[in-house]
């Protein structure tokens, strides 16, 4: 097996420490990766290998009788300090990734857990001086991908000028959850939902994204982009296309891609007429953070018109979706954590029930606890002829007790040691991403447009509701059997 190296850059940041060194310790951990890896981590910040250890300790899970494996883990590791801009200071962290690359073929893979700040200057400076001239050079890259399309273009232009679409490894998590990768399978090795699959049958479709805590000391960074670019058009505008698309030719991951991207095209930029912002305020029965707003996090601009809460329907011009509503809905401080995407049908044509029939859904719990069910109607057993409203029921912790379902971040790191790209975002589509929802995002700032305010811990705002009438969509019951389990 070659030497492969990793290198993380923004080892003493955040994301670092909370996420990219866990996640590599788990790979390592569950012999994922090439037996040969060598991990380097590097920063500013002036420490010893022991001090990133030490920081990193209370995020990386270590079970009983996993103790030598860790100590091998962090005996793989290095740490390099270093500035973002010099060239010398790269070329150091060249001289010190050789070392480990004894033989005729290494690949490098670099991660950038770095600040969009210096973006820029760490790209150049890796294709300058840190370039594998004896196998691969990848790099992964994590959002923001600019703030709206000018700046992204402008991104991507310096990116395209330093490496090949190959080589570059655009995360969004969530096309690493369970879930949003199971959508091609549901919809395309079942013949049961796809010829129903359009706007002949679906009245609607909700995506949506709940949080139950605030920014929590994020609010600088936050408030830069808000939560239509921190979520909507990334993570949801993401599932979306893997539910809207037509089927791919083949798996390959470009195959997929060039669906994605042509079902994006489809959608028309949005108008301010469909969307809703909101904003929290504190509550003050609630606990701790509860009782904060927004506004009150000291980070946060005073009087901004930042939303923490967006609804916004989305419009597919195609032959398969014309008129039907894509709903996209996430929000912060809400009462729960969930992402599901709701696929509603529509009323059946010819009532012979009296009304009572409700609409048929289908559910796919992306977090927490996956499930995919189907809200359907049934005759109520025993003697009576009345109808009920019940579930066929795929849940994943009932259904599959055994399985252990991997964390967004295990998935994709590991697909870059295989060069897969089918998780990845690839250049077209961030465009077309930028492209529906920048006039918007625009006249919002533009217009200092007034976030509708939300209780933390409510439900958001109460104009969604009658929004989401609007769009079609028709709340009725809850999935009692998932719920209780949940509990
Ligand atoms: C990130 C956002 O991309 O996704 C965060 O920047 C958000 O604001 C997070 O909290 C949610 O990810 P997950 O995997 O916890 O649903």
């Amino acid at each position: 097996m070659y030497p492969h190296t990793f290198i993380l850059l923004g080892a003493s940041g955040d994301l670092a420490k909370k996420k990219i060194y866990p996640t590599i310790w788990y790979l390592y951990r569950d012999n994922l990766l090439p037996r040969t890896t060598k991990f380097v981590g590097y920063a500013r910040t002036k420490q010893t290998l022991a001090e990133v250890r030490e920081k990193c300790k209370k995020y990386m899970k270590v079970r009983p009788g996993e103790g030598n494996k860790f100590e091998q883990f962090w005996a793989a590791n290095e740490y390099l300090s270093g500035s973002y801009d010099k060239r010398v200071d790269y070329e150091m962290l060249n001289q010190l990734i050789s070392k480990f690359e004894k033989g005729p073929t290494a690949n490098r893979i670099f991660y950038l857990a770095v600040p969009p700040s210096v973006f820029e200057d760490v790209t150049v400076n890796i294709k300058n001086a840190c370039i594998s001239i004896k196998g691969f050079t990848r790099v992964i890259i994590e959002k923001p991908f600019g703030r709206d399309d000018v700046s992204s273009d402008k991104l991507s232009n310096h990116l395209t000028g330093l490496f090949k679409e190959e080589q570059i490894y655009r995360i969004d998590h969530y096309l690493g959850k369970e879930m949003v990768q199971n959508l091609m399978t549901i919809r395309f090795a079942n013949q049961i939902f796809n010829p129903a699959w359009n706007r002949e049958n679906i009245a609607s479709v909700l995506i949506s994204f709940k949080e139950p805590f605030g920014t929590e000391g994020r609010g600088g960074y936050f408030d830069d982009f808000g939560i239509i670019r921190d979520v909507m058009q990334n993570h949801l505008l993401q599932i979306l296309s893997l539910v809207a698309m037509e089927k791919p030719v083949t798996l390959n991951p470009n195959d997929i891609r060039d669906e994605k991207v042509k079902v994006l095209r489809h959608i028309q930029p949005i108008e301010l007429k469909d969307i809703l912002v909101g904003q929290y305020i504190g509550n003050p029965e609630g606990q701790g953070d509860e009782k904060l707003s927004y506004l009150d996090d000291p980070t946060v601009p005073k009087g901004s018109v930042t939303p923490t809460y967006a609804l916004v329907a989305l419009w597919i011009n195609n032959a398969r979706w014309q008129g039907v509503p894509f709903i996209l809905r996430c929000g912060k401080a809400l009462n729960e954590r969930k992402a599901e995407v709701r696929v509603q049908y529509k009323d059946v044509p010819g009532d012979i029930f009296n009304g009572h029939a409700k609409r048929n859904e289908l559910v796919i719990r992306v977090q927490p606890g996956e499930a995919l069910y189907l809200k359907m109607m049934s005759k109520s057993p025993g003697m009576k002829f009345d109808l009920v409203e019940t579930e066929l029921d795929l849940t994943y912790s009932t259904r599959y007790r055994e399985a252990d379902v991997p964390d967004a971040y295990e998935r994709l790191i590991l697909d870059v040691f295989t060069g897969t790209q089918m998780h990845f975002v690839r250049n077209d589509e961030l465009k077309e991403a930028w492209r529906i929802f920048t006039p918007v995002l625009n006249q919002l700032e533009s217009d200092s447009i007034q976030p509708v305010p939300y209780v933390y811990g409510s439900r958001g705002p109460l104009e969604a509701d009658k929004k989401l009438q609007d769009y079609d969509f028709k709340y009725s019951g809850i999935f009692n059997c998932v719920i209780s389990r949940l509990h």
